[in-house]
């Protein structure tokens, strides 16, 4: 294993990651010379971490972060791609050069699942002449995918959150980063998103409610179009009550485990030199894992 390509992911604490088993399955199927471990890293030692991978002190060639290293990681890269400049994080690292390049592949992740689970029409094209979403949560996760949604040409996104104020904060940073409008993005109180649902193609749920352990999410899906796509970023359960909902009233329900997948794939064709396939056998391993 000596010249073996070597990744990992880093955050504190780590143990429930899922990205060993989806880059070893494809390291082990692609047969590329490569690992993928795990590092438990504290927030004080990112820095000597990452300066070790720097100066070529470390195997690492780069490696996935998840909390709480998303923030900080952006602030220590060398060079960020626009999708972490936007979003104010980044969850993806290699270095090139001496130099620590860093991405957010959330952003992909979301798009990316969508597009691969809802051929015909797709998600972003189901309504004539709007593109109107509302988005459950603004938290770090809500960040990735109303950028993805920008980037799609989303013209009117409802952002819904229980603390009113970080919904505005969201608001603000994005579009300043992105350069929008004003009218772009709203924010809204928990209580508006049923009646801002009306004529919107998408919803999403990126707040943890709705997961095993954590409370129900309350929402009536009740106004919004039938041709609307419903999807949800908490993937335990596959099928969460929101997902339900909308596959009682005939809408396209989307599960976030596609999410989890895709967002690996851009962080292993960079460390690895071969961009995988997310494919059913992957993810019926990632299930079968979950069960556990
Ligand atoms: P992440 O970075 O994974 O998105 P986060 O930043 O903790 O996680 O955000 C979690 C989201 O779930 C937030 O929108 C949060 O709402 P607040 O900003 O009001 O905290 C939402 N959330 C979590 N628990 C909630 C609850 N019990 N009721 C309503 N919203 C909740």
């Amino acid at each position: 294993m000596t010249d073996a390509l070597k990744a990992c992911v880093i955050g504190y604490p780590i143990h429930h990651s899922r990205s060993p088993l989806i880059h070893n399955h494809w390291i082990k199927g692609l047969g590329v010379n490569g690992y993928y471990g795990i590092e438990s890293i504290a927030p004080d030692d990112l820095p000597s971490f990452l300066a070790a991978l720097k100066t070529g002190q470390s195997d690492y060639r780069g490696g996935n972060a998840t909390l709480p290293h998303k923030e900080r990681l952006l602030e220590l890269a060398d060079e960020a791609d626009d999708a972490a400049l936007q979003v104010g994080a980044a969850n993806t690292f290699w270095v090139k050069n001496g130099r620590l390049h860093v991405t957010n592949t959330d952003v992909h992740g979301f798009l990316a699942n969508l597009d691969a689970q809802t051929p015909a029409p797709p998600w972003d094209q189901t309504m004539q002449d709007k593109k109107k979403a509302v988005v459950l949560g603004a938290g770090g996760a809500a960040r990735a995918i109303v950028s993805g949604l920008i980037q799609r040409g989303f013209d009117q996104i409802h952002i819904a959150n229980r603390t009113l104020a970080r919904a505005e904060a969201l608001c603000q940073g994005l579009t300043r980063r992105a350069g929008l409008s004003d009218t772009v993005l709203s924010p809204i109180g928990w209580a508006q998103a049923q009646m801002a649902q009306e004529g919107a193609s998408l919803l999403v749920n990126t707040t943890s409610l709705g997961m095993s352990g954590q409370p129900p999410l309350r929402h009536s899906l009740e106004g919004l179009p039938l041709e609307a796509t419903v999807t949800d970023i908490v993937y335990t359960p596959l099928k969460t009550d929101l997902l339900k909902q909308a596959e009682a009233r005939g809408h396209r329900a989307i599960d976030g485990l596609g999410m989890l997948l895709h967002q690996a794939v851009p962080g292993f064709e960079t460390w690895f030199g071969i961009k995988p396939e997310v494919t059913k056998t992957l993810r019926a391993l990632v299930e079968q894992d979950m069960q556990l």
